[in-house]
């Protein structure tokens, strides 16, 4: 297994462009199952283990897919789907597998996909995606870990979400496309990435809409006729190299971004006293303080501050002046990177859904293990700020679930870091590190 070392302290500088959304991609991927075309087209795809996972997904349903590295695009033909099953081996690995739930069903009439199981961040259920398919005439059985899911031809439905879930949202999207009759989503989730989904399947013949009050409404259509969409840039990303300027004091220009998806990461950072200047609606330069003011930080669905940032913001406020309190409302266990922010030197409490965050003047580099997507990212975030030794993150394949060559993108802007074979020493990936920052000191 993989581990990233980073020697600390400096600050980043440059330009850095964003990728595509992960969690948009994902949706419009699965979404290909219902199209009848044998070109469906999706761009600007990111390269990310969770795009591989998605993409042997299904082939494995009997889907021929093709990568064409320009403009990170793949066409996707799935008129020989024959196979109508998630297996429990793809899914553990990532739950977002759900999302051929819905498009399996509305074109197939049938599915049966793993329960996803939990993951570090919680028990993650689908409850409500498996309710709503109920109401739309689905018949639904949970047996020895799988959903077996069954419709001759699914209904139109009126749907009101207990609260907002992204997947969920997306996987009855996606069924009540091709439904009979209209569908009616009530406490919708509001995300960008569920938008990108709307407009791919609305350019592919769906009639779906939001009526601005946290509803979609969506008229059931004949048949879809062909995908054809440039994903979103990831605003995760984006905020996360943001956090990166932010942390390090430094002065990085991030481009190929929606900035009005990042308008409360945007908030929240200049909250802390960092400047950020709006270049255009796709490029923002953001320049850190000397003094990086301690913010409190309250997670919730779309257009509040999001989950995917709390592990990140968390870090910034490990080496604020003060005090502040991160409250995490979306998931019961997304705090997994306080311990290992402590083993670099963080002051922090937790209390059930609260953390309190006490600054530091500084981190120090210390051996550390990622354990969920985010957290991964906090860490090298963290490590990039400890002025004093040597970070190792460990186990950063998933930090690779949702970040492109996120060490090549932080070397470009000026970083110390390297990526080593998870069997090299600590002394070996010291010595890397520095054999590549001679070279790349040579190459100035
Ligand atoms: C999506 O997960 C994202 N993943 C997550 O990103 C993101 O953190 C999350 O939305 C919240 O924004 C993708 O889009 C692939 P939810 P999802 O359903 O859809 C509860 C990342 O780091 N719930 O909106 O699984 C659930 O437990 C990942 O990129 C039920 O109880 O999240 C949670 O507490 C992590 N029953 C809350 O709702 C259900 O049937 C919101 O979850 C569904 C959800």
């Amino acid at each position: 297994m993989d581990k990233i070392v980073i020697e600390g302290g400096v600050p980043l500088n440059g330009e850095v462009s964003i990728s595509g959304s992960k969690n948009a991609v994902l949706p419009i991927i699965a979404s290909s199952i219902m199209f009848d075309d044998p070109q469906n087209e999706i761009s600007n795809v990111p390269d990310l283990e969770d795009i591989k996972t998605i993409k042997k997904l299904l082939s494995s349903l009997g889907a021929k897919i093709e990568d064409s590295r320009e403009n990170n695009r793949i066409f996707i033909d799935s008129s020989g789907i024959n196979n109508y099953e998630a297996p429990y081996d793809l899914v553990k690995t990532m739950r977002a597998s759900v999302l051929v739930l819905g498009p399996l069903l509305a074109r197939y009439k049938r599915a049966r996909v793993s329960l996803p199981g939990g993951c570090a961040i919680g028990a993650r259920p689908i409850d409500f995606h498996l309710n709503a398919l109920k109401l739309m005439g689905a018949e639904i059985n949970v047996d020895h870990g799988y959903v077996e899911a069954f419709a001759e031809r699914l209904k139109g439905a009126s749907i009101t979400f207990p609260i907002p879930t992204v997947t969920g949202t997306e996987n009855i999207i996606m069924a009540a496309c091709l439904a009979d009759g209209n569908t009616e989503i009530r406490n919708a989730a509001m995300e960008p990435e569920v938008d990108d989904l709307i407009n791919a399947l609305n350019g592919g013949g769906g009639d779906i809409k939001r009526d601005g009050h946290g509803r979609i409404l969506i008229k059931g259509v004949k048949q879809l006729k062909r995908l054809s969409h440039s994903v979103i840039p990831d605003r995760i990303e984006a905020g996360t190299f943001m956090v990166a300027s932010a942390i390090t004091r430094g002065d990085i220009t991030i481009n190929d971004i929606n900035v009005a998806h990042l308008k409360p990461v945007t908030e929240k950072l200049s909250g802390t006293g960092v400047k950020i200047v709006i270049n255009s609606p796709t490029s923002l330069r953001i320049k850190g303080s000397k003094v990086i003011r301690s913010i409190d930080v309250t997670t919730a669905p779309y257009p509040d501050f999001p989950t995917d940032m709390q592990a990140q913001m968390m870090a910034l406020m490990c080496v604020s002046e003060g005090l502040c309190v991160i409250t995490e409302n979306v998931f019961e266990n997304r705090f997994m990177h306080v311990g290992e922010l402590i083993r670099l030197g963080a002051d922090i409490k937790v209390k059930n859904n609260f953390a309190i965050v006490k600054g530091v003047k500084k981190l120090s580099g210390a051996e550390v293990m990622a354990t969920d997507l985010r957290a991964s990212a906090s860490l090298v975030l963290a490590g990039l700020a400890s002025s004093d030794g040597y970070t190792t993150v460990s186990r950063i394949y998933h930090l690779d679930r949702g970040y492109e060559g996120m060490e090549n993108k932080l070397k470009n802007l000026g970083a110390i870091i390297t990526r080593v074979k998870g069997n090299s020493t600590v002394n070996q990936a010291h010595e890397e590190i520095h054999e590549e920052n001679i070279t790349a000191g040579e190459g100035v």
